[in-house]
């Protein structure tokens, strides 16, 4: 397999079982990346890997440069990107800890940077965007995951909104109505811009919470910190079976 990309969320700021061979501080047209890119050997096979809130966390999801990521992404060459990104669980299957891996998107971010062929000497660009996520990555993860014993719910429809507050019931109901599994902040236009470049792309979502509304009470930043530190060490699993295949 050519080159991969992991780009790492909230709960994954850093790959510890990447041995590093590089870290590369890439400034592009669109500004600065989140963070260096940092080359790497994950069970033998060459990675970059991109701490998408930056490192330490600090970038919220509304203020990630997802432009200058891809982009200095594209520089090194990389074709294939999975991203892991947390989310929360709106419909029964998404419980609390699961993991992931969606096959479509609806977008409910705005006023994010999310083209790059806005200039004014651009072409006027449509790229399609009919099945966002690469649907061969996609069986490669869902392949992965059977392998090393990992559950995984192997479809869900992937809401991003704006963020970065949590989204109220009322938001949540409305997003279930319009079918969304999982709801997160990040998902765009991150994936897009991959489209854009023509770069493949994946999503391992893991579940933190449960959404706005579908448990009594608040959602508390305690429960969200077990369960991502639970889900994120099978995400990492699974990324190493998959990376094993490559
Ligand atoms: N909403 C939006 N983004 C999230 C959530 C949520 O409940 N949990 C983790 N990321």
């Amino acid at each position: 397999m050519s080159r991969l990309a992991i780009i790492g969320g909230t709960g994954l700021t850093q790959l510890a079982d990447l041995k590093i061979i590089r870290h590369d501080s890439i400034t592009t047209p669109y500004g600065s990346p989140s963070a260096d890119f940092i080359t790497g050997e994950l069970n033998q096979k060459e990675v970059v890997f991109l701490a998408r809130h930056g490192n330490p966390h600090s970038i919220a999801p509304h203020k990630i440069n997802y432009r200058a990521n891809i982009w200095g992404l594209k520089q090194l060459g990389v074709e294939h990107i999975i991203a892991v990104a947390a989310v929360g669980g709106i419909t029964s299957e998404m419980v609390p800890a699961h993991i992931v891996i969606p096959d479509q998107i609806i977008d409910y971010s705005y006023g994010r940077k999310n083209t790059f062929f806005e200039d004014e000497n651009d072409p006027v660009s449509h790229i399609d965007f009919s099945y966002p996520y690469s649907h061969a990555l996609r069986s490669r993860l869902i392949h992965a995951a059977k392998k090393a014993g990992i559950p995984i719910s192997p479809i869900g429809t992937y809401g991003c909104t704006q963020g970065p507050r949590l989204e109220t019931s009322a938001e949540i109901k409305r997003m279930e109505n319009d079918g969304c599994d999982l709801v997160g902040m990040t998902g765009m236009p991150e994936a897009a811009l991959a489209k854009e470049l023509g770069i493949n792309y994946a999503t391992i979502c893991v579940i933190a919470n449960w959404a706005a509304g579908k448990i009594e009470g608040e959602i508390s930043m305690a429960e969200i910190e077990q369960n991502l530190h639970k889900g994120m060490a099978n995400a990492v699993t699974l990324l190493k079976a998959f990376v094993e295949m490559m």
